[in-house]
């Protein structure tokens, strides 16, 4: 149930709409910026993708998304960060948009987009969403909840979600690392969901600015798991190319 400012649940809990336009729907009235990614992590994401680096990976999984559903049908954005995927998407298809995250500095930002799609903050391991209500769900880059995702798509609905392809990035961590090691494309433990199909998105990126190198740096795990001497190489760079690759996967119902 809504109304402008305040949403109430069937147990008359009720949430208020921040000034932003989002709701906090956590059911621990924590929060989100306790687990979730920060507010600096969401400004690098947002400053990052932006600049269209990721365009190809935001094009493909729109085009998923306009043959997997239908006009009006509904499409949520599990884990949606700070909603550029979101918005790229709502831009270009009529349908209803919905994006949740933990993290409360990431959906600040997604409402802040000014776009037509709904933002909250909740966990993947409690969806506040009805049984079977949503068409087609997005998931990139994100922890997976095989069970909660299963029953919020509908029956006959799909799961597009992304990882890493082996050369992603390859380019930035041969700057960090002295072996630099290719990603193993492990996909998430989809249960009850079958493979439909695989979408490799690759592509090269050349960072001009040491603005955009730090904020690509930041959005990644390697952030946290770099020694100082490959840290001190990246900082005496002005310049970086590197690979982008992406697998989508599309899972149905099994
Ligand atoms: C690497 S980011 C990806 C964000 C977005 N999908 C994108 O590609 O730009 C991972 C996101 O997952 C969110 N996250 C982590 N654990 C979560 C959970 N249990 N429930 C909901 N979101 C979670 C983080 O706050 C973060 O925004």
């Amino acid at each position: 149930m809504r109304d402008n400012r305040t949403w109430a649940c069937e147990s008359r809990h009720s949430y208020d709409v921040a000034k932003e336009g989002y709701v906090n729907l956590l059911s621990a009235q924590k929060s989100g910026d306790m687990t979730g990614d920060n507010k600096e992590m969401a400004r690098s994401r947002r400053d990052f993708l932006n600049k269209g680096y990721y365009e190809p990976l935001a094009q493909a999984v729109t085009q998923s998304l306009a043959q997997y559903s239908a006009h009006g049908d509904s499409v949520l954005d599990i884990c949606c960060g700070e909603g550029y995927y979101t918005a790229y998407a709502a831009e270009k298809l009529n349908r209803r948009f919905y994006g949740f995250d933990l993290s409360k500095s990431m959906v600040r930002l997604a409402a802040k987009r000014k776009i037509s799609a709904q933002f909250f903050v909740a966990n993947i391991a409690a969806i506040p969403i009805r049984d079977g209500a949503v068409k087609a769900a997005f998931h990139l880059f994100a922890p997976f909840h095989a069970a909660e995702f299963r029953r919020v798509i509908s029956d006959d609905g799909v799961l597009l979600s992304a990882i890493p392809g082996r050369d992603h990035l390859i380019g930035l961590k041969e700057v960090l690392y002295d072996t630099p090691y290719l990603n193993d494309e492990k996909e998430p433990q989809a249960e009850g969901f079958k493979v439909f199909e695989r979408i490799r998105v690759q592509g090269e990126i050349s960072l001009d600015s040491r603005e955009d190198i730090d904020a690509l740096f930041r959005m990644t795990p390697y952030y946290y798991h770099t020694p100082s001497r490959g840290m001190k190489r990246l900082e005496e760079r002005d310049s970086l190319s590197t690979p982008i690759d992406f697998v989508i996967i599309v899972y149905k119902k099994a």
